[in-house]
């Protein structure tokens, strides 16, 4: 029986881990991590994660080939396949701070491995890393490695989050990057009988080490970067009554093209696509690049100019301030269906209002209130910013309550702000809504949800991202 150990139970780990267990009868799947709760969390009928479909397959394997354990290093010392699926956020401190990659958890768990192995093994880096990381943990592992040896392989993960499970039975692609030697193949060939219980084969990709690592920011700055040009296209539709709707249908009816991630948005967030970005411009400079890393920096800019502009928006149409009024806002998570809110644009867009001394009643089906009041009390960019830049004061903090309902975040309130695109959000009876709010009632729609004209009629003052105008939003532009 094949073992495989996978260092890190969060988002990635967990996921990939039960579907490799379900898919695989034959192998014994541990997923092992340093941090207790987490485990516990996994090992109970309330998972660490909120991922639709995620309940069953752990349901059907946990105690049979799949375990989750804190025992790191019983784990690691059996397996013949570790992947390591640790977090590499943006370094905050140090050389390359606010771009380059944090490696200290990757670090830390390769030497882990090299202390504990007593048996050959094949190392799989799971988690997004610099292009040539193999090199370094290669050199980490054969330096502590008492004779054992030790095989890298990159096989980054593709998954999104809210359909994870899905993407996991049918992935596009699985990206296996290896040494060219004979045992690099080998080890290749050893993860791609693993996938191959249930990926065509057709979809299984080798390639060597460094484009497999390069592949993964590549596709991450990609995605992104269609959002971002999109989310430019949207500014200028509102200057020039285009619908941003109606443009990305025309652009990606081109098959060359293509109609995905062309929805326009507050802005795009999650953990991995800033960092990505930030991190390919790191190691572009780095090589020597200045005109690409310029060039993938924009993408990150154009999203911060977006959440700036809708703040600006919500703020000018209301008679230029929001002090003391009630914003109800509907989603707080980086995207739907899932509870993550990791660099969700809600952060910036409720920081941005209670700079301006808004009171904000927060709603989202999945994020609770300690996690809301944790995500606008971090000080994230600090030292990258001037702190009169950073609106958010404890005393800030006050002017905001999360509730358990939509109707409750809007009742008396002066504005709606839809920050998630939750699909309660498109049925909510906004009839009553409308008749429970402050006059003039408005409603700024950050993802292109809600019927604009359906609501105008019922007496809404409505921005949607990238529509046209209505003439109250045309006499209060809003200040770049
Ligand atoms: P996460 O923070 O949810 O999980 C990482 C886990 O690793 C944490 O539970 C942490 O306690 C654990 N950990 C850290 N150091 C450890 C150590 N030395 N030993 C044992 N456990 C340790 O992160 P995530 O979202 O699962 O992302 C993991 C990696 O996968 C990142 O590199 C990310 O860029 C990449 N990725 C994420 C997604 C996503 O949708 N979240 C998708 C594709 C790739
Ligand atoms: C993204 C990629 O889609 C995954 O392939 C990748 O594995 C993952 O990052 C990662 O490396 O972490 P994820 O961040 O989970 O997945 O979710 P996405 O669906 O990509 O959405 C990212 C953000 O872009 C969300 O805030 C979403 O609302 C926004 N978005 C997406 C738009 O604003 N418009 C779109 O058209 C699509």
């Amino acid at each position: 029986m094949v073992k495989i150990c996978c260092i890190g139970a969060g988002y990635v780990g967990g996921p990939t881990m039960a579907v490799i267990a379900l898919k695989c009868p034959s192998v014994e799947v541990a997923v092992v991590d340093i941090s207790a709760p987490r485990i516990n969390a996994w090992n109970s009928d309330q998972l660490p994660i909120y991922e639709p479909g995620l309940d069953e397959v752990v349901k059907q394997c946990r105690g049979k080939n799949l375990f989750f354990s804190v025992d790191v290093e019983k784990h690691v010392s059996e397996a013949d396949i570790v992947f390591v699926s640790v977090n590499t956020p943006t370094k905050t401190q140090g050389l390359g701070a606010g771009k380059a990659a944090d490696l200290t958890y990757w670090e830390s768990a390769a030497r882990m491995i090299a202390d504990v192995s007593k048996s050959d093994k094949i190392v799989v880096e799971k988690s997004t890393v610099p292009v040539k990381t193999a090199e370094a943990i290669e050199k980490i592992l054969t330096h502590n490695s008492k004779g054992i040896n030790f095989q890298i392989l990159s096989n980054p993960e593709f998954l999104a989050e809210g359909t994870a499970i899905n993407d996991l039975y049918n992935p596009d692609r699985v990206l296996i990057g290896g040494r060219e030697t004979p045992e690099g193949q080998k080890a290749i060939k050893a993860l791609k009988d693993v996938y191959a219980h249930w990926v065509p084969e057709e979809r299984i990709i080798c390639t060597n080490l460094w484009s497999a690592e390069l592949s993964k920011l590549a596709a991450n700055a990609f995605l992104a970067q269609r959002i971002s040009s999109v989310n430019a296209m949207s500014a200028l539709c509102e200057a020039t009554g285009a619908d941003v709707t109606q443009v990305s249908h025309a652009v990606g009816k081109d098959t060359r093209i293509g109609p995905k991630f062309l929805n326009a948005s507050v802005g795009f967030g999650g953990s991995c696509f800033q960092k990505d970005i930030l991190n390919l411009v790191y190691i572009c400079e780095c090589n020597g690049l200045p005109e690409v890393a310029h060039y993938w920096k924009q993408v990150i800019k154009v999203n911060d100019y977006q959440k700036t502009r809708f703040v600006n928006r919500v703020v000018s149409s209301m008679f230029n301030t929001v002090s003391g009024k009630k914003v109800a806002i509907l989603g707080f998570a980086f995207k739907k269906d899932t509870g993550d809110t990791r660099e969700t644009p809600a952060i910036d867009v409720c920081k941005g209002l209670l700079g301006d001394k808004a009171k904000l009643s927060i709603y989202d089906p999945q994020v609770t209130e300690e996690q809301i009041q944790k995500d606008l009390s971090m000080k994230k960019f600090d030292w990258d910013h001037p702190t009169h830049l950073q609106p958010t004061s404890p005393t800030a903090i006050k002017s905001l309550q999360v509730v358990w309902d939509a109707y409750e975040a809007t009742k008396d309130a002066h504005a709606i702000c839809i920050m998630t695109e939750w699909d309660e959000f498109k049925s909510l009876d906004y009839q009553r809504i409308y008749d429970n709010m402050q006059k003039p009632a408005f409603l700024f729609d950050g993802r292109n949800i809600v019927d604009v004209e359906k609501l105008r009629g019922i007496g809404f003052i409505v921005y949607s991202i990238g529509k046209p105008l209505d003439q109250w939003l045309k006499d209060m532009p809003a200040v770049a």
